[in-house]
């Protein structure tokens, strides 16, 4: 199959970019609103960015209606989000906070989650998540304006929490954390599976 991207009707070529670009890490991003209501959900186009400065980033297209998503809304205002890692136990959580709730409600309280205050940011971390991330925004990229626009966010670390349960010998335990991966439609992946391989030597 040969495609040019631009002859794609966008919601045909985001099904396929989701089956092209798998396993996908799940960012759930906590976010407050200017005037104070807390905000979750998860964004599975992210990555880590490198360390100096230490950084990361997600993708919060614009809804197919064309307006901004709750969590690119409260970012822009606030310049401030957490990011935690999903495991495993709490997907069904994870999943009810991607429902499309009106700015003004809660998905901590949707999804019963729990908020535990952040050291440097407003927004809090999640209990749930053994890995929360606090970060400030640096920059925010508009790619695309109107219905499906791309956005990227992307945060300095400035302080990350690990739960000591998921650390075995100093080093965070794969099979304690439990990542899941984001895949394509209703697909997820479990991290259970793992092999080793060691970089070449020149
Ligand atoms: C596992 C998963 C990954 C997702 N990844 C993204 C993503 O990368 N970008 C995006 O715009 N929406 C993504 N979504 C959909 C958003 O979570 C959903 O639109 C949510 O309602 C946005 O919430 P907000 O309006 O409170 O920001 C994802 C949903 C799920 C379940």
């Amino acid at each position: 199959m040969e495609l040019d991207p631009g002859s794609v009707d966008p919601t045909e070529l985001y099904k396929l970019q989701i089956q092209i670009i798998t396993p996908r890490p799940i960012a759930w991003v906590s976010t407050v609103s200017a005037d104070g209501v807390r905000n979750l959900a998860p964004f599975s186009f992210s990555s880590g960015i490198g360390t100096h400065p230490p950084a990361h980033l997600f993708c919060p297209t614009n809804r197919g209606d064309g307006t901004k998503k709750d969590t690119l809304r409260n970012v822009e205002a606030t310049g401030e989000y957490v990011v935690g890692v999903v495991p495993y136990a709490v997907r069904e959580a994870m999943n009810q906070t991607s429902a499309d709730y009106p700015p003004g409600v809660d998905e901590f309280v949707k999804a019963g989650l729990t908020p535990v205050p952040s050291l440097k940011v407003k927004p809090p971390r999640i209990k749930e998540s053994p890995i929360n991330m606090e970060c400030r925004v640096l920059k925010i990229l508009h790619l695309g304006e109107g219905p499906h626009g791309s956005n990227v966010v992307i945060g300095e670390i400035l302080h990350i929490h690990i739960d000591n349960a998921i650390l075995r010998n100093g080093k965070i335990d794969p099979d304690l954390v439990d990542t899941i991966g984001r895949m394509s439609g209703p697909e997820y992946c479990r991290t259970t599976e793992r092999f080793e391989m060691l970089r070449p030597k020149m």
